[in-house]
């Protein structure tokens, strides 16, 4: 096990301009559906994180070239050579969206063989929304151990019902139905910006979609795809965490391409706070200018336009100085609180019963080492270290970089101290930071 920790030091208020990345949810679905495809396909804005990595070595196991040109965060794919359907269980368990070239491979192949997802430990995370459907479209599934098989001569036209509307299965099922004769409908799909991102694409390649008030997705069957070029969507994730981190320490950012539109909830929660934000001609754009002396805010996470499960945590981070009480409750996944044992030790005062924390807003917080437990608990733990006295050092750094390209990097350029260090925490506790051995900067 690595003992390579994100070094953070308390700091002071952090300003500038950001340009942000493109949506690692966004992008790692994309990635997936060119396999609908078959030609050369062109992406802009693909953020070189793990994850990306990582579902671009699974369509390069399916027989795909692939050309990642990382300093310009475009990438190239040709999936003329795929010929497999199978991908092999030590590249399906390094995450869970690799899920998402079930539907592909179904609608391509009429054969799926994949073994169960990995992914962040935040819930049980089934697929039974994605295989269920599946099967309503005609597809025998068989499970076996981890090993998961999906047959389908035909696939049939229907309407299916998802009990949530889950974001994979809204993209599997959108992706399995593209090539079946007649009109399939998804109700109570997910329209989180990231889907219809998906939806843009799908459209490009020449898929008849539309969206149906108040929450369906229509496909009609085409007969063939065709390669696309296309710009991602730029990540609202990574805007709200910049926008914190900003907001916690007292500084102003500016993220000019920033789609605002897709951050409704969590910008609104902002202002509650106190904090001053101003967005761009039709909402592209945002700048924040934070309250010195910020309220605390209540939110309940959900479906989009709902507040992000994925900003729950870094929200929450901010809720810890901030003046008052302020009641989170978690609805989107059941085990999405494990930072705030870690939050604790820093010395927030966080109350957690069933799915809700109550944070009471504290003086200080105190830099510790402390554990990431998913990507977006990275984030969390990051920007409580910036306003924690002293030094906080964060391990299981595989989660930061699973999710976000370099952002420590942009974190730097707004004046933050964050680097890597490879050092047992406790003898990095006690160094200063001049004497920390491997110390890297990020
Ligand atoms: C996606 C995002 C993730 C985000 C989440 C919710 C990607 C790569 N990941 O994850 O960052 O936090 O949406 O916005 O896009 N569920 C079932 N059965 C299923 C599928 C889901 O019960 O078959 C449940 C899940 O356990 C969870 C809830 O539905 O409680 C939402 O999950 P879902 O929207 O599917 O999340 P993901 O697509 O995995």
């Amino acid at each position: 096990m690595s003992n390579e920790q994100i070094v953070v030091e308390q700091s002071s208020a952090l300003n500038g301009e950001i340009s942000l990345a493109g949506a690692k949810n966004a992008v790692l679905v994309i990635i997936a559906s060119l396999v609908l495809t078959n030609g050369k396909s062109r992406l802009k804005n693909v953020p070189c994180s793990q994850d990306v990595l990582h579902m671009i070595a699974l369509l390069k196991e399916l027989g795909a070239t692939i050309f990642f040109d990382t300093k310009n965060n475009e990438l190239e794919v040709d999936t003329r050579g795929i010929v497999s359907y199978k991908v092999s269980s030590e590249i399906m368990k390094k995450m869970r969206a690799s899920v998402l070239v079930m539907g592909p491979l179904l609608a391509r192949f009429g054969c799926v063989d994949v073994a169960l997802p990995g992914g962040c430990v935040i819930g049980s995370r089934p697929i039974n929304y994605h295989l269920s459907n599946f099967e309503i479209m005609g597809a025998q599934i068989s499970v076996t151990g981890e090993l998961i098989s999906a047959r389908a001569k035909k696939l049939f036209p229907k309407k299916l019902i998802l009990e949530y509307p889950s974001v994979g299965a809204t993209e599997n099922l959108m992706m399995a139905a593209v090539f079946t004769p007649g009109l399939t409908t998804i109700v109570n799909a997910a329209l989180e910006p990231e889907v219809l991102d998906l939806v843009s694409v799908l459209k490009k390649m020449g898929a008849k979609i539309s969206i149906v008030p108040p929450a369906a997705i229509r496909i009609e069957g085409v007969k063939e795809l065709k390669p696309i070029e296309h710009e991602v969507l730029l990540d609202r994730l990574e805007a709200g965490s910049l926008l914190l981190a900003a907001a916690m320490t007292g500084g102003e950012v500016h993220l000019p391409k920033a789609p605002a539109y897709t951050l409704d909830m969590f910008l609104l929660k902002l202002r509650e706070m106190g904090h001053r934000i101003t967005t761009g001609e039709h909402e592209v754009g945002i700048w924040l200018k934070a309250e010195k002396f910020p309220r605390a805010v209540s939110f309940k996470t959900g479906p989009y336009p709902g507040f992000p499960t994925d900003l729950q945590a870094p929200m929450m981070a901010a809720q810890c100085l901030a003046s008052g009480k302020s009641v989170i409750q978690e609805t989107v996944f059941e085990n999405r609180l494990l930072h705030v044992r870690e939050l604790q030790k820093m010395g927030a005062q966080i109350e957690v019963k069933y799915n809700t924390a109550i944070v009471t807003g504290v003086d200080e917080l105190y830099g510790v080492p402390v554990i990431a437990t998913d990507i977006r608990a990275s984030c969390a733990l990051v920007l409580a270290g910036f306003v924690a006295k002293g030094t906080t050092t964060i391990s299981g750094v595989h989660h930061w970089r699973r999710g976000y390209d370099k952002l420590e990097k942009k974190l730097q350029t707004l004046g933050a101290t964050i680097y890597f260090a490879h050092e047992p925490i406790s003898s990095l506790q006690h160094s200063s930071r001049a004497s920390v051995v491997g110390k890297k900067s990020i």
